[in-house]
């Protein structure tokens, strides 16, 4: 890659892993996955019966998470991951299905590098699960 087009394209996850196809393809699998698969039922009835928005959501905050776009993040300043689930309750049964949920949806997109996304699943999947009150 030439200097000029690393300094257009940073090397964070975001891009290596392939940028916003790649995570729209990732969060969308993981919403299909949520709304059919019963093994995500109480994780499904916390949210909202229409998705679309999360669907829209989700990617863009996952892009400045790893280091992509920060649109998410600019469109309302100081919304973070602890100020968008305060008012839920969140245990140990919805944490490790989001956990799982994403885990799969990442090894269905399988984005290359495969290090690389599977270190990403595991990173969210640890994330969820820390969110998961005992
Ligand atoms: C630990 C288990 C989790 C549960 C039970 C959970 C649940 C929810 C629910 C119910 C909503 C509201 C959306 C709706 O009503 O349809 C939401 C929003 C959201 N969640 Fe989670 N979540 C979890 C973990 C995570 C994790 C790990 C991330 C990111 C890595 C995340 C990112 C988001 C984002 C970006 C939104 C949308 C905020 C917005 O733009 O309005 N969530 N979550």
């Amino acid at each position: 890659m030439s200097i000029e087009a690393e300094v257009q394209t940073p090397n964070t996850p975001y891009y290596r892993l392939g940028g916003a196809p790649v995570f729209e393809a990732i969060c969308d699998r993981f919403y299909d996955l949520m709304d059919e698969d019963p093994r995500y039922a109480e994780l499904r009835a916390m949210h909202a019966p229409d998705l679309t928005p999360i669907r829209k959501a989700l990617p863009q905050f996952l892009a400045g998470w790893a280091g992509g776009p920060r649109d998410w993040f600019e469109a309302i300043p100081g919304r973070c991951m602890m100020s968008v689930h305060k008012s839920l309750t969140i245990d140990q049964t919805v944490a490790v299905q989001w956990a799982e949920a994403m885990k799969r949806a990442v090894a269905d997109v399988a984005p290359e590098p495969a290090d690389m996304a599977q270190a990403m699943g595991e990173v969210l999947a640890d994330l969820a699960r820390g969110m998961g009150k005992a």
